[in-house]
C-alpha cells in the first residue's frame, strides 16, 4: 500500500542505502539489511509553508518532515470563526482603535487553532480559516477542531467580559466547522508567498455553516456531527437549506463536551463485544492489585501495537476490582502535548 488507509498518510518507506521501497511497517531494509527511518521522508516543502509549519510544532514536532504538498486527495476537518458584525463594529472608530479590540480577538482564534494542532490557510483581518488534518494528517481532526471552536468561544467570553467591564461593546464569534473530502495544495502567490489551502465542496460548506451559525456559537453539518457523537454535546438546529447545496441539510449546534472521551467508551456504548483470552494479563492485574491491597503500591504499564485491546482490558480489570477500591482515571489525549499536566488534571477534576 502506498497511503494509509486510516489517515492518507503517504507510507513509503524507501531504504536510504539501496533505495528498495520496503512496506511501511519494515524497521529494517528487507534488501539490504539497513535499518529504516521510522518517519517517511517527501519532498523539500516551499519556504512559506516550512515556516508555517514551523509556527505549528507544538502538535506536530515529529511529523513536519512528513508533510505532502501538491494536490493531494484527503478528508479533512475545515473551520471558520468569523467576528460578527465586525463593519458595524469599526464603524465610527479609529483605525488603531478598532485594531486594538479586534486583534485580541484574532490572536485568541488563532492561539485555538495552533494548541489543537490546527493549520491557519487564511486568516481574513476578523475571521480565520482553519485545516484540521492536513497538512498534517491527524486521525482525530473532525474533534480537534471542534476543541479549538470550543476554546475560541470560551476566551472569546472572557475577552468580551473585559471589553465590557472597559466600557467597550463585546466582540461575538461564529464558528463553522465541518468535514469531508478535499483537495489541499499549495499555491504559489509572488516570490515570497505561498498559500495552502483546501478545495472542494465541504470546505465551502463549513463555510455557509459558519455564516448560519448562531451569534456566539458553533455550527457544524452531519459529516463533523457522526464524527463528534458521544465526544460533545450537540443541538439539532433542523432541516436547514443552504445556499449552494440542493437538497436541505441537517445543521447541528455544538453545545460542549459530552460525556464521552475515548474510543473505547465510544464502542461500549454502542455495546462490546464479550471479553475473551487475556488469563495471563488478567491474572498479572490482580496479582498486583493483591500487592497493593497489602500496603505495596504497584504500577502496571500495558504496551502493544495500536488496537490490540490496551483499553479493553483496563476496561475489564475495572470491572471486576472497582468495588474493592476508588478508581481514579486520567487520559492523555493526541492533541494534548501542548499541556503535560492534561492527564492529572482530568484526574483531579473527577
Ligand atoms: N480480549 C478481547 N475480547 C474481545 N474484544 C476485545 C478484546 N480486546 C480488545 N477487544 C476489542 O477490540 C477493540 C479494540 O480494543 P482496544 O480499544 O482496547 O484497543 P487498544 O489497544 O486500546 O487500541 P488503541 O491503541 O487504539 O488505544 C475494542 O472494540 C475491544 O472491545
Ligand atoms: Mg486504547
Amino acid at each position: 500500500m502506498k497511503f494509509c488507509g486510516n489517515c492518507a498518510a503517504p507510507l513509503g518507506n524507501r531504504c536510504s542505502q539501496c533505495g528498495f521501497e520496503n512496506p511501511a511497517q519494515f524497521k529494517f531494509c528487507g534488501e539490504c539489511g539497513k535499518a529504516l527511518r521510522s518517519v517517511p521522508a517527501t519532498g523539500p516543502l516551499p519556504a512559506g509553508l516550512k515556516r508555517s509549519l514551523h509556527d505549528i510544532r507544538i502538535a506536530s514536532e515529529d511529523t513536519v518532515a512528513d508533510v505532502p504538498v501538491d494536490g493531494e486527495r484527503k478528508t479533512v476537518t475545515a473551520l471558520f470563526a468569523d467576528i460578527k458584525g465586525s463593519m458595524e463594529l469599526m464603524e465610527g472608530l479609529d483605525p488603531e482603535q478598532a485594531r486594538a479590540i479586534v486583534d485580541p480577538a484574532l490572536h485568541l482564534m488563532i492561539d485555538s487553532v495552533r494548541r489543537y494542532g490546527g493549520y491557519i490557510a487564511q486568516s481574513t483581518g476578523d475571521g480565520v480559516f482553519a485545516l484540521f488534518g492536513a497538512p498534517i494528517a491527524y486521525e482525530d481532526h473532525a474533534r480537534r477542531a471542534l476543541y479549538a471552536a470550543l476554546r475560541m468561544q470560551q476566551e472569546n467570553r472572557a475577552y468580551s467580559a473585559r471589553l465590557r467591564a472597559a466600557g467597550s461593546p463585546p466582540i461575538e464569534i461564529r464558528i463553522g466547522v465541518n468535514t469531508g473530502e478535499v483537495v489541499v495544495r499549495s499555491i504559489r502567490i509572488g516570490d515570497q508567498h505561498t498559500e495552502y489551502s483546501s478545495i472542494g465542496h465541504s470546505t465551502s460548506l463549513a463555510a455557509r455553516m459558519q455564516a448560519l451559525a448562531p451569534t456566539g456559537s458553533i455550527a457544524i453539518a452531519e459529516a463533523t456531527q457522526r464524527l463528534a457523537a458521544g465526544y460533545f454535546e450537540v443541538k439539532p438546529l433542523g432541516l436547514t437549506r443552504v445556499k449552494g447545496v440542493s437538497e436541505p441539510i441537517n445543521v447541528y449546534e455544538v453545545i460542549g463536551l459530552g460525556p464521552l472521551r475515548t474510543r473505547l467508551q465510544i464502542s461500549a456504548q454502542r455495546g462490546l463485544s464479550r471479553f475473551v483470552g487475556r488469563h495471563h494479563e488478567m491474572e498479572q492485574l490482580r496479582r498486583a492489585l493483591t500487592l497493593a491491597h497489602e500496603g505495596r503500591g504497584q504500577i502496571v504499564a500495558v504496551m502493544a501495537e495500536a488496537g490490540v485491546g490496551k483499553s479493553r482490558l483496563f476496561h475489564e480489570f475495572k470491572l471486576l476490582s472497582q468495588s474493592e477500591c476508588v478508581v481514579m482515571e486520567g487520559f492523555s489525549v493526541s492533541y494534548g502535548r501542548a499541556s503535560p499536566y492534561l492527564p492529572l488534571i482530568e484526574l483531579f477534576k473527577r
